[in-house]
């Protein structure tokens, strides 16, 4: 007995020290690779996943066993990973384990809502245990890595992927990505319920022209440091162990081979040690782009830039090994990815043991728990945002005697997951909204009509509808969307509500004049709601809330919950007005107070500059009341900090969440400042008729930024500064900094 545990007691202490061990054991297992098996682990390939397992496809299986591929893409579940797994331990000359990697996005069987609305909660514990609970569904299906989470700032509606990321603002991106980085990554990376993160893209991609998918970005140095690049360096300091290329170009040089942002700044500025992969065969596109000649050049330029995995391209393996022999890519470059992605591996703990996330008994219990369903409930309510209540609509009475329920989406189990839901069930698993508010009103309270598809010309549902809509004493309409028309390649010019839905909602205002109308509304981007915030009453975004969003929804229109989130992303009037964002820049024109219409000024003639709905923006079911204003000092010093303390009072009729958004101005600059900056925010719950006082610290810190020189620091003179609910405030006070 005492011997076995000695003996157990060596072998943790042997583990300890080979886990402290990583470079020299890396090192010396590199001294046993060829050339080519060290690029073979710069490689990465997809299993076609089905229901059985991945398919390994003759060329999958074949350059596994060759040595030729370091990590696959899209291969899961406990069978599928054994499998692979098998044949690089077993059949290849050093038995180097693969990295499964897969995008768990906003969940992977638990889904919860997509990131723009995650955002929205402002919640970074919330985001942290929505990760968390993501890793342990995915690394219970074998996956090691996950290509999230998706840092890249973004001014553009039209973009699809604005749904994938935190909105417009820097610091939210920034503390959100790092609250992603937690959750996915956990305290050990070791532990088989922790999977790798991934920054992507890098970078500036939510910038692309016109918002077309992959398209050109064009920035200033200042603006690509001053807001595209923070998030990716506050990721770095929460240690994401990945980064991953862009698609875009930016100022003429591809993002995948671009050796200044992938070397100059990611390893020479903020030495950064983990490894970049490509985006999607992004190194073979920048023949496409112009910026290689063929697939020799462009394996070239992407490894010599810095970029170390290549993503379903083939060419790092068809062309590195030529490439070095012929000295156009130095040695170096490759020993140096193959020892970021073996590190990577020994950190996740794979050379103890490469089977170590592979348990079919974890894989068959974890998925869809019953506290991960409540967690998902409790985020999606978070997320949501009130965007208007006139009338009091919200919240609903369960004592309504009939409620007509209207849209396409009302009895949807497949949108309301969004796009990127990873293996989450779009049937059956997924709460409708429906299904939602039947927990609170019998079946003969209800009335349900379609009314009309998402993207369909065709009206001949309108009579149903509107009849029902007339029986009733209220109404809620679920619309938006269709799931496909955010993510990836999912561009759109109009942000209008799409296919007939407008109308529908017209014809049911005209038919009911004094009736409140509720607009639940399920999308993935800020959409144009000038008309319809005329024609209803309430507007409650959901976006796509995840499995439990019918559940959620309904705990928000009968106020179960209050709703407590708020805009991370700017509400244009219409698409004309892109790019809108609340921390623009000044004119030497601004338009007068005074005289909002004046000639000659920086103003539309058609619309007003101001949004319809502006950062930061939410409403609850009770009201809040921000005052007593404090400054511990107007003068702040390099060395010492300042506080800026409010007192917010709920005077409403409920208890709820309110979110306290801190904001500041830096009046003059040697460049120009934004005519405010998000700087810190603080949720808090507040009992009805409580008051409790939030405190913020001002350093100078809180006040750097890049000037012409590119030189990161901060400029003496005043600032204003603001505690608010939203972005739409006039500022009152300052302070200096001498
Ligand atoms: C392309 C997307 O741009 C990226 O975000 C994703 O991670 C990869 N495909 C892998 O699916």
């Amino acid at each position: 007995m005492r011997l076995r545990f000695l003996y157990i007691a060596l072998i943790c202490l042997f583990n300890q020290s080979f886990s402290q061990n990583y470079e020299v054991k890396v090192d010396s297992l590199m001294q046993l690779m060829t050339l080519q098996e060290k690029i073979g682990q710069t490689v990465m390939y997809g299993g076609h996943w089905d229901q059985t397992g991945p398919f390994v496809g003759a060329d999958n299986g074949k350059y596994i066993r060759e040595g030729n591929m370091g990590a696959m893409l899209n291969a899961m579940s406990a069978k599928g990973t054994r499998d692979l797994q098998k044949i690089a331990v077993e059949e290849t000359r050093l038995g180097i384990p693969l990295l499964f990697g897969y995008d768990v996005i906003h969940g992977h069987r638990t889904i919860f809502p997509i990131n723009l609305g995650l955002s929205a909660s402002w919640d970074l514990k919330m985001v942290e245990e929505s990760s968390r609970i993501a890793a342990e569904e995915a690394s219970a299906e074998g996956i090691h890595w996950t290509f999230a989470p998706m840092i890249d700032v973004s001014r553009e509606p039209r973009w699809g992927r604005i749904s994938e990321g935190a909105g417009e603002d820097v610091y939210l991106n920034s503390v959100i990505g790092q609250a992603y980085v937690r959750g996915f990554q956990g305290d050990d990376l070791s532990q088989p319920n922790t999977i790798l993160a991934c920054a992507k893209h890098y970078v500036a991609y939510g910038a692309a022209q016109a918002g077309r998918d992959y398209h050109t970005t064009n920035m200033g140095e200042g603006e690509l440091r001053n807001v595209y690049l923070p998030p990716f360096k506050a990721a770095v300091d929460a240690g994401v162990e990945t980064f991953m290329s862009a698609f875009n170009e930016l100022n003429g040089v591809p993002t995948s081979g671009n050796k200044f942002t992938l070397r100059d700044i990611l390893r020479d500025e903020w030495k950064y040690d983990g490894f970049v992969v490509s985006d999607y065969t992004s190194i073979n596109e920048m023949i496409q782009h112009g910026f290689a000649k063929d697939s020799i050049d462009a394996a070239r330029i992407g490894m010599n830039a810095g970029v170390e995995m290549d993503m379903m391209g083939h060419v790092y393996r068809l062309h590195l090994q030529k490439l070095v022999e012929e000295n156009k890519v130095p040695e170096a470059y490759i020993n140096e990815a193959c020892k970021r992605i073996l590190l990577a591996k020994y950190k996740l703990g794979l050379f103890d043991d490469p089977y170590h996330y592979i348990d079919e008994e974890r894989e068959a219990t974890t998925a869809y728990k019953p506290e991960f369903l409540t967690k998902a409930r409790e985020i999606a309510a978070a997320s949501s945002v009130l965007l208007q209540n006139k009338n009091n609509a919200l919240p609903l009475s369960k004592h309504t005697k009939k409620i007509a329920f209207i849209g396409p989406l009302v009895k949807d189990e497949s949108d309301i997951i969004g796009n990127w839901a990873a293996q989450g069930d779009r049937g059956g698993k997924a709460v409708s909204v429906f299904e939602g508010i039947s927990e609170y009103l019998n079946s003969n309270q209800i009335l349900y009509a379609k009314g009309c598809d998402i993207l369909k010309d065709d009206d001949s549902g309108f009579k149903e509808a509107i009849s029902i809509s007339k029986q009733a004493d209220e109404i809620v309409l679920v619309m938006g969307e269709d799931h496909h028309m955010s993510g990836e390649a999912a561009s759109r010019t109009d942000l209008k509500i799409p296919g007939i839905q407008p109308k529908l909602i017209k014809k049911i205002r005209e038919a009911n004049p004094n009736k409140k109308i509720t607009l639940v509304l399920m999308n993935g981007r800020p959409l144009n709601l000038s008309d319809e915030v005329n024609l209803v009453d309430a507007i409650l975004e959901v976006w796509f809330p995840g499995t439990m969003g019918g559940s959620a929804t309904a705990d928000l229109l009968f106020g179960t919950v209050n709703p407590s989130g708020k805009l991370t992303v700017t509400f244009p009037r219409n698409v004309g007005q892109v790019p809108i964002y609340y921390n623009m820049k000044n004119t030497g024109r601004p338009i007068p107070e005074s005289n909002p219409k004046e000639d000659y000024k920086s103003n539309y003639i058609d619309v007003p500059n101001t949004p319809l709905f502006v950062f930061g923006h939410g409403l609850s079911y009770t009201e809040f009341e921000y005052s007593d204003f404090k400054l511990s000092s107007e003068n702040l010093t390099f060395s010492k900090t300042i506080e800026a303390s409010i007192t917010i009072t709920n005077t409403g009729n409920s208890d709820g969440h309110e979110i306290a958004q801190l904001y500041i101005h830096d009046k003059v600059g040697s460049v120009t400042r934004p005519v405010k900056e998000l700087k810190g925010f603080q949720k808090i719950f507040l009992k009805k008729g409580e008051k409790k006082t939030v405190t913020f610290t001002i350093s100078v810190e809180d006040l750097k930024f890049y000037n012409s020189e590119m030189i990161y620091g901060v400029e003496t003179g005043e600032f204003e500064i603001a505690i608010a609910p939203s972005s739409d405030f006039k500022f009152k006070y300052s302070f200096q900094l001498q």
